[in-house]
């Protein structure tokens, strides 16, 4: 048996967002988001769940700061909803949104838990949608807006900030492929999505570092990994595309300033444009301090004439998957954590989210959710060969502390370290958060 050692001062942590956690809809203030409208327009969630009470964190911030303290972690990864600081997406700012905030990350400095603040993770305001949204460019100064008012009031009690969390499901899932809110398809639309979210980051970093802030920020783009099926050239550039969409779409202008030149030649032999105004790309690429990386999933590729835009079609080979039907592909954290090291040199980077959605069983007492163990500690192993490699991962963090909602699969898919019932809204730790807690005790893994 072998064990595997990770560095003293590596960061653990859990990640939740806002919407997906808090509750309290209507409450003190929030203004509605587009994931209010979109949850509660018939059909787009699973059963219709909403997150108008979700885990009710909101009202139960004791008790989850107390699990994330048991729990031993050094950092906690949530997000702030834009619509309880600025109802209307712009205008006058909410103070009672502000001050829940200061109460969650004052609790969290008192357990010695370092906040670590996601601004965007996905509820923009309803007011904003309906002035165009994230294809409007004046989202991009609401945007700014916003995150002023969050850094003049909570600037100096928080140290780490990402602006946006997961790029590609902000624009591709969102507005081309209609999964989730605001529920569009259209792909130009899509494309000026990515390219104002791009935009509104780097000018968010450059008022962060104009404000003279003494903490760091970066960005959260997810990341997948996709193999060739074979070696032909044509299975080979489907793969490379992939990534190119994927993962160097937002990559690439971020730390290069520069999308990828093929992808924009792909896009544009399909009629499609990015609407890039002379000075975007310089604020994009404004210098961030560290990279937060998303993982969970990739697989095996082929090029496909008739599948999609890209010409893209992933194959089964005959992965095991999570019960949200979601390739386990280890290997592939390894590889893409590889490929974003040998592309974009020794940049921080934080998983910010890993993870996986298993029923577990639960017999009232006790949850058992082995098979969420396995993939946590396999993962651990790819993230364990990375940093041997030399890539430069500073912490990793579990999504999630407890079972939430999870966007358009509404309460039907737990990833949780920790249980929740939707109806008690009580809170139950599954093996899982024993497991985690023992390994972050001793900060190795035997295997
Ligand atoms: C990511 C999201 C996060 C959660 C996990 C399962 O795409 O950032 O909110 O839903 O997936």
């Amino acid at each position: 048996m072998d064990r595997i050692q990770f560095p003293k001062n590596f960061v653990w942590g859990t990640a939740t967002a806002a919407y997906q956690i808090e509750g309290a809809y209507d409450e003190d203030g929030r203004g509605m988001s587009i994931w209010d409208t979109f949850a509660h327009t018939p059909g787009k969630t699973y059963n219709g769940h909403t997150g108008d009470v979700a885990c009710d964190s909101y009202h139960r911030l004791d008790e989850d700061i107390a699990l994330l303290k048991e729990l031993g972690v050094r950092a906690y990864r949530f997000s702030i909803a834009w619509p309880r600081i600025l109802p209307e997406g712009r205008g006058d700012v909410n103070e009672k949104g502000l001050e829940y905030y200061h109460k969650l990350v004052n609790r969290l400095l008192v357990n010695d838990i370092e906040p670590y603040c996601t601004l965007y993770h996905w509820d923009l305001p309803q007011k904003l949608q309906e002035l165009g949204g994230w294809n409007s460019r004046e989202t991009v100064d609401a945007f700014v807006e916003y995150a002023e008012a969050v850094f003049g009031s909570l600037g100096n009690k928080i140290g780490k900030w990402f602006t946006i969390n997961e790029p590609w499901c902000v624009s591709f899932l969102s507005h081309y492929l209609g999964e989730h809110a605001p529920g569009l398809r259209d792909f130009q639309l899509a494309l000026n999505v990515s390219h104002h979210v791009l935009l509104a980051h780097g000018r968010v970093v450059k008022r962060f570092r104009e404000r003279g802030l003494a903490g760091e920020i970066g960005i959260v783009p997810n990341v997948e990994w996709f193999e060739p099926y074979s070696a032909k050239e044509q299975d080979v550039e489907a793969c490379a595309r992939r990534n190119g969409h994927f993962n160097q779409w937002f990559l690439d202008p971020v730390l290069k300033g520069r999308y990828p030149g093929y992808m924009l030649q792909w896009y544009e032999k399909l009629g499609y444009t990015v609407p890039i105004q002379q000075g975007d790309m310089d604020e994009i690429s404004q210098p961030i301090d560290f990279l937060g990386i998303n993982y969970y999933s990739g697989g095996v590729g082929k090029h496909a004439e008739q599948a999609n835009l890209l010409k893209f079609e992933p194959v089964d080979t005959g992965f095991s998957k999570t019960d949200i039907y979601w390739n386990i592909f280890p290997e592939g954290f390894y590889r893409v954590l590889s490929w974003i090291d040998r592309e974009y040199g020794k940049i921080p980077i934080y998983i910010t989210e890993n993870g996986a959605c298993f029923y577990g069983e639960f017999d009232g007492e006790r949850n058992r959710d082995a098979q969420r163990i396995d993939y946590l500690k396999k993962h651990m192993i790819q993230l364990h060969r990375s940093i041997e490699s030399g890539v430069n991962i500073r912490g990793y963090f579990v999504w999630s502390l407890m079972d939430n909602f999870e966007w358009a699969y509404g309460y039907s898919k737990p990833f949780g370290l920790v249980h929740v019932d939707f109806d008690t809204l009580n809170r139950t730790k599954k093996d899982s958060y024993y497991w985690y807690k023992k390994f972050i005790r001793q900060g190795w893994l035997q295997v």
